[in-house]
């Protein structure tokens, strides 16, 4: 396997968007306690590095999983979530979501519906990448890092087969 990795996105773009980020943040929960809820695993470096710059008191940090999906999934739109959270911790919460990419959009739709359905008071979505190219869904992001092609990108906690999420850049993986 001879993969090669081509640097898309540097570590200081990525530092100086993640502090644009917590800024919006900020001034948006400046009243409120939120809760910040990564989605396993690709966004656990971005969230570390995110709710670091961030000076709003966050009342807890949460982690969801999704099920990897395969094509067939497209059709109903719909993932599976494997690792939710504990019964009672959603309702009348302000949630922020943190993903690492947006891709066709199913994962953040059934993210979406699975808070609407435990009736948090509020949730936004923030993502370190979009890919609109690829989209299936529509989604509404409120807080979006950059925006990128339609390349397959490994590094900064994204992965391909679960490798190069170590990687401290955003890489191009080329074959
Ligand atoms: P969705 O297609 O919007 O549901 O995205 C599902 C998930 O696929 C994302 O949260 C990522 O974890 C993963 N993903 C999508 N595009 C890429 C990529 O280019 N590299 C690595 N993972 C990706
Ligand atoms: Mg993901």
């Amino acid at each position: 396997m001879n993969n090669k990795l081509v640097s898309l996105i540097s570590r200081e773009e990525i530092a100086e968007t993640v502090k644009r980020l917590a800024e919006e943040l900020d001034r948006d929960y400046k009243d409120r306690t939120p809760i910040v809820v990564g989605i396993l695993k690709g966004s656990f470096i971005f969230m570390a590095d995110l709710v670091r710059e961030m000076k709003t008191d966050i009342k807890d940090i949460e982690f969801m999983r999704l099920s990897s999906y395969g094509s067939s999934t497209v059709s109903s739109g719909k993932a599976e979530i494997v690792l939710g959270l504990p019964e009672g911790a959603v309702k009348d919460q302000d949630i922020i979501i943190v993903e690492d990419i947006v891709d066709s959009g199913i994962s953040n739709n059934t993210i979406i519906d699975y808070f609407a359905s435990r009736e948090a008071a509020s949730v936004k979505l923030c993502v370190l990448l979009d890919k609109p190219a690829r989209r299936e869904v529509p989604v509404k992001i409120d807080y979006r890092g950059f925006t990128i092609e339609d390349h397959f990108i490994v590094g900064y906690g994204t992965d391909f087969d679960q490798r190069y999420r170590q990687l401290p850049e955003v890489c191009i993986l080329k074959e």
